[in-house]
């Protein structure tokens, strides 16, 4: 972290977690808290909750939660650097200049170089465009149909007739050649010295999510070769964690978001009112890409060429989807080859009902597999429905997977029984018996003794943080000693020494972890979801309880270390003699 702890905290406080949420979320007041539909998952019912006491946020659905600075990064997809620039500029508070070291200074330096090129290019070529010597460019996409408007939106330019003259800009500019190359805007040769690399061709700026241009993809403007030229992977262009488009999608209120193929494809939609479609980057649909997508949390609309070449890469893009658990759906563009092509044709409202429409990935992919068989042949058919009942076998899902083979057996005319029955011999034969129809033996599956553990641990933390006022009374039992997690010791430690300090400040606490995953753990410790207790003397019981049994597994565990910690034996003695007291006290929730 580079800024000062204090003036992360100073930010902090000075930005009221329910003012911040409230712009991009809908919660109402209920209780002591405020509670909204929680905008990292889908759900029906809202169980995201924003505290105004804890000054944190919470999904009891999903599990996310931080303070404020988690939210801004997790909604904006921005990182700790760009959360505190947006809230300090919003709390009004000048960030200092900061420290890096010095190979941060210098990698810091080389991504702002290659940011400030890129975009010294992109008002070039932007330029180039709208001028007399653009025509050519001008005319082709107007001959595209594309309004101004897009062409602004998408930043759409133009690379001029002339060999080297963005390569002198960029020189005149002060940028050195080897920039120049590294960022792909220039290429040198013995025979012509430093030249352009993009040369009478239409120019689509690639942004990243956060509206900066981290690289080019040029047209032609007829029907050479190769159509497209795209800028290298530098450090701020990193194909498969980018997506062309996603910087206006991630704003859009439709709830689903459109993936395709192409860059055209891309601001056709948006044009058309689809300000939810994204393209890859020339390469195919990867893992990085589909985990970016995972953020927003929305089905994926897969609208790829409705050719050969489409339908494979929508199979391998279905796969990897699967894989971050995102559901997909395939778009029909049928009798239209790509989805510009298909709103030129047909217009808007037709394409909002094919989207309606969207095939069922696995019955698109099982769709496909049909194709290769003589489905009038029993012998084919008999493979065709093994085939089917593998891929069925991958739901992990009982329910799931009872409704496919519903469906498939109703759509392919078979008996359900019989595809039950094909799908649990396969499970047989792949010695899957594990996940496939395991016999049930009734016995309810253990709880995970682990999470035993570790939940007095946290209803503890969390009790102290909704009554402070406690910690007077078990601080001569309880220490960080008593956590077992790495990060709930910490996390104990920390606010022991508050709470003795007469402070309550669980969203500070959070400052003391980088990254998201630890935000989302330590928010955890402090939601813990309390049992509701009519009366007085039920609370100070199940506190009672609490607080007994974290103290129990604190000696069991300190007892299993007694062969290896030298200072176990201590730890042991102390927790028996506290253990003992605990039984007989009566511990008040009142003063
Ligand atoms: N592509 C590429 N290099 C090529 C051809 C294609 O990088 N030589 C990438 C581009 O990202 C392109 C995508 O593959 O956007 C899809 O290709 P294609 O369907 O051919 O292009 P469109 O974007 O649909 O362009 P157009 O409609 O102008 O043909
Ligand atoms: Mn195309």
């Amino acid at each position: 972290m580079f800024y000062s702890d204090e003036l992360v905290e100073e930010i902090r406080s000075k930005n009221d977690i329910v003012d911040v949420v409230s712009r991009y979320v809908k919660i109402q007041k209920k209780g002591n808290s405020y509670f909204g539909l929680c905008p990292f998952h889908n759900e029906k019912s809202p169980s995201f909750s924003v505290s105004p006491n804890k000054q944190m946020f919470y999904c009891f659905g999903c599990g996310a939660g931080g303070n404020v600075y988690t939210f801004v990064m997790k909604y904006e997809n921005y990182t700790f650097q760009e959360a505190m620039k947006l809230l300090a500029d919003k709390a009004g508070v000048a960030l200092p200049e900061v420290e890096y070291s010095e190979e941060a200074k210098k990698a810091q330096n080389k991504r702002n170089l290659l940011l400030e090129i890129n975009k010294e290019a992109a008002k070039y070529f932007y330029y180039q465009l709208r001028a007399k010597q653009g025509e050519n460019g001008m005319n082709y996409l107007k001959g595209r149909q594309l309004s101004d408007e897009t062409m602004q939106k998408f930043g759409l330019g133009y690379a001029n007739m002339s060999a080297d003259d963005l390569c002198l800009y960029l020189k005149k500019k002060g940028y050195e050649d080897q920039l120049i190359i590294e960022a792909g805007l220039g290429t040198h040769d013995e025979k012509r010295g430093l030249h352009d690399k993009f040369w009478n061709r239409v120019m689509f700026p690639i942004s990243d999510v956060n509206h900066r241009v981290i690289g080019f993809g040029g047209r032609v403007m007829g029907d050479a070769k190769p159509k497209y030229l795209n800028s290298p992977e530098t450090s701020i262009f990193d194909k498969s964690r980018n997506l062309y488009g996603l910087n206006h999608a991630r704003s859009s209120r439709r709830p689903y978001i459109i993936l395709c193929e192409g860059y055209m494809d891309v601001i056709s939609m948006h044009q058309a009112g689809f300000d939810c479609a994204v393209a890859s980057l020339g390469t195919a649909f990867t893992s990085g890409q589909a985990t970016l997508l995972k953020r927003y949390d929305k089905d994926i609309i897969l609208a790829y060429d409705s050719d050969g070449a489409g339908t494979n890469a929508a199979l391998r893009a279905i796969e990897i989807l699967r894989e971050v658990d995102l559901v997909g759906k395939v778009l029909n563009l049928k009798p239209h080859k790509d989805p510009d092509e298909f709103i030129k044709a047909e217009g808007m409202e037709a394409f909002e009902k094919r989207i309606a429409e969207a095939e069922n990935s696995f019955f698109f992919e099982v769709r496909i597999l049909s194709e290769k068989y003589r489905l009038d042949d029993p012998e084919e058919k008999t493979r065709f429905l093994t085939e089917v009942a593998k891929k069925i076998l991958n739901f992990s899902e009982d329910v799931k997977r009872d409704s496919y083979i519903d469906a498939i057996s109703d759509k392919y005319n078979v008996r359900n029984e019989s595809l039950k029955k094909l799908v649990r011999e396969y499970a047989a034969k792949a010695g899957d018996v594990q996940t496939a129809y395991k016999v049930k033996s009734g016995i309810q599956s253990k709880p995970n003794p682990e999470e035993n553990k570790k939940k007095p641990q946290k209803l503890f933390l969390t009790y102290l943080v909704d009554h402070p006022k406690l910690y007077s009374k078990v601080k001569k039992y309880v220490s960080e000693d008593d956590f077992t997690e790495d990060i709930y010791k910490q996390v104990a430690r920390r606010l022991f020494e508050d709470l003795g300090n007469g402070i309550v400040n669980p969203a500070g606490i959070i400052n003391m972890f980088d990254d998201e995953e630890a935000h989302k753990e330590v928010s955890a410790l402090f939601n813990t979801e309390l049992a509701y207790l009519d009366t007085v003397q039920e609370e100070e019981k199940a506190f009672h309880d609490i607080l007994y049994a974290l103290k129990k597994n604190s000696l069991d565990y300190h007892n299993s270390m007694l062969g290896s910690d030298v200072e176990a034996l201590a730890k042991v003695i102390k927790g028996k003699k506290d253990l003992e007291e605990i039984s007989k006290i009566h511990i008040s929730l009142e003063d």
